[in-house]
């Protein structure tokens, strides 16, 4: 070790190096090699799919589990048994409903022999300074989540930690509540009223992230690891409106809907301000990549899910946040964008900033019956859908308006690799049969031209 790396290293509260977890016989790891250094004045958010091992990581910090192989150095020391600087706040509260507020946030103090009198005061002053004055003597079951986090929250920050962790703190919460609770503990901890030194908190919420991190670490799953880290923003772009909160947000998005591409070769992307369409972004590590690509990539969605949003949109009055779409339809936001994107290459939709806003195409889609629904979406799939437009310009020419699929989805293996292939013609014949463009029947593998569409003899 360097002279450099020796001062670096006594620099951080809590380091991980090459940290290994795997859980009993199972060979496959759920964290691999993950290496995280933990700075004083720091909040860092944890962002990653479900599975990809952030709260392991976390128990692992804690000293609560040793990982299977790497080390965990608090000031430079290897870690043994639980962290006593640690405390953790839990999405699930964690509360002991026999126990008042005030024996609830004490108990973060027995553990470490504080004398009764001074575990009151402190307590007292941590129910103050989390805005639970008055509540002393309430028990869980009367409190509102809200409130119990705050109890949560009042237990951790007893025990002066100087790191506190936060594993999805607010996800239980109802919005507003959770804004609130939010917006306080960022007022904390920027007046620095709290003797921690760095907060590390685990979100699935990204505006969350961008509001409060100084540093975003994405994860990806199988094994977990860390895909790349990313830079948060300076207090004044923090704001709502800022262009650069904008493209951060938009940034992360695109990272993590593509699970499978090079985080760093996105975000150098991005940096470079070449702004592709998510499409094509995915499909770039593909070996079929480097060819010409002739059609665009369909996303993989069906035709429910597809209608269903369009309809939704319209019925709220034509736009909506892709959060509160998140939200308010329980989809992940990969699953969420997929359709989006669909929509978009349809010309129903398009995403400005976080906002879906339906077109006027769009809009008369979602407010018609199903003959006129499916003649707009026939119109719109031949006019912007590439694949459809030559299946039915192929089958038109047919002598017998007929093609075999695998005549298709070889001239896809021009433009995807083998399985994408074969996705993009499953997805192309689902949307094509719903248009009612042509019919397909799986047992021949034959698509057929639709009676309608047969040129006059
Ligand atoms: N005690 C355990 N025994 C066996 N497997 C476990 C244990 N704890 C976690 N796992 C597995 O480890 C993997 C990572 O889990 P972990 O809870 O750390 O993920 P996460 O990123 O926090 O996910 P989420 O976002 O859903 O909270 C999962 O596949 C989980 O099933
Ligand atoms: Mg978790």
């Amino acid at each position: 070790m360097s002279v450099a790396d020796d001062v670096l290293e006594s620099a951080a509260l809590l380091s991980a190096r090459d940290v290994m977890k795997y859980f009993g016989d199972d060979r496959r790891p759920v964290l691999e090699h993950v290496s995280i250094e933990l700075r004083e004045g720091e909040f860092v958010a944890l962002l990653g799919p479900s599975g990809s091992g952030k709260s392991t990581l976390l128990r692992i910090l804690a000293g609560l589990m040793e990982p299977s192989g790497g080390d965990v150095l608090v000031h430079g020391s290897p870690l043994v048994g639980p962290n006593p600087n640690v405390a953790i706040v839990f999405q699930s509260f964690a509360l002991f409903p026999w126990l008042d507020v005030l024996q609830n946030v004490e108990l973060g103090l027995l553990a470490m022999n504080v004398p009764e009198e001074e575990r009151r005061s402190r307590a007292t002053r941590a129910i103050d300074l989390i805005g639970l004055d008055g509540f002393e003597e309430a028990f869980p079951k009367e409190l509102s989540g809200g409130m119990k986090q705050r109890v949560g929250f009042a237990r951790a920050l007893v025990v002066q930690p100087e790191v506190l962790f936060m594993d999805e703190p607010f996800s239980a919460l109802d919005v507003l509540t959770a804004e609130n609770l939010r917006t306080e503990l960022q007022d904390l901890w920027l007046a620095k009223t709290m003797p921690t030194k760095a907060v590390v908190m685990v979100t699935h919420n990204i505006d969350e992230a961008v509001s409060l991190a100084d540093r975003i670490l994405v994860f990806g799953a199988n094994p977990g690891h860390i895909r790349v880290e990313l830079k948060g923003l300076s207090p004044a772009d923090r704001s709502a409106k800022s262009a650069a909160r904008a493209r951060l947000v938009e940034l992360i998005y695109r990272i993590m809907t593509n699970p499978d591409d090079d985080a760093p070769a996105i975000v150098e992307q991005s940096i470079q301000g070449r702004t592709r369409p998510i499409a094509s972004v995915r499909g770039a590590k593909s070996t079929a990549a480097t060819r010409a690509r002739r059609y665009q990539v369909l996303p993989d969605v069906s035709i429910d899910d597809l209608t269903g949003l369009v309809q939704y949109i319209g019925g709220i009055g034509g736009h909506a946040a892709v959060q509160d779409l998140s939200r308010d339809l329980q989809m992940r936001a990969d699953d969420l964008l997929a359709i989006i994107e669909a929509t978009d290459l349809l010309g129903f939709g398009a995403l400005q900033e976080r906002q879906v806003v339906l077109t006027p195409i769009g809009s008369r889609f979602a407010d018609s019956e199903t003959d006129e629904e499916k003649a707009i979406f026939r119109a719109q799939a031949l006019d912007h859908i590439a694949l459809l437009h030559h299946i039915v310009r192929d089958l038109t020419a047919a002598p017998t308006h007929t093609l075999d699929a695998e005549e298709v989805i070889d001239e896809l293996e021009h433009s995807f690799s083998g399985e994408e292939a074969r996705r993009q013609f499953e997805t192309a014949v689902d949307w094509g049969r719903y248009a009612e463009l042509f019919t397909y029947d799986d047992s021949s593998g034959e698509l057929t031209l639709d009676e309608e569409h047969r040129p006059a003899r």
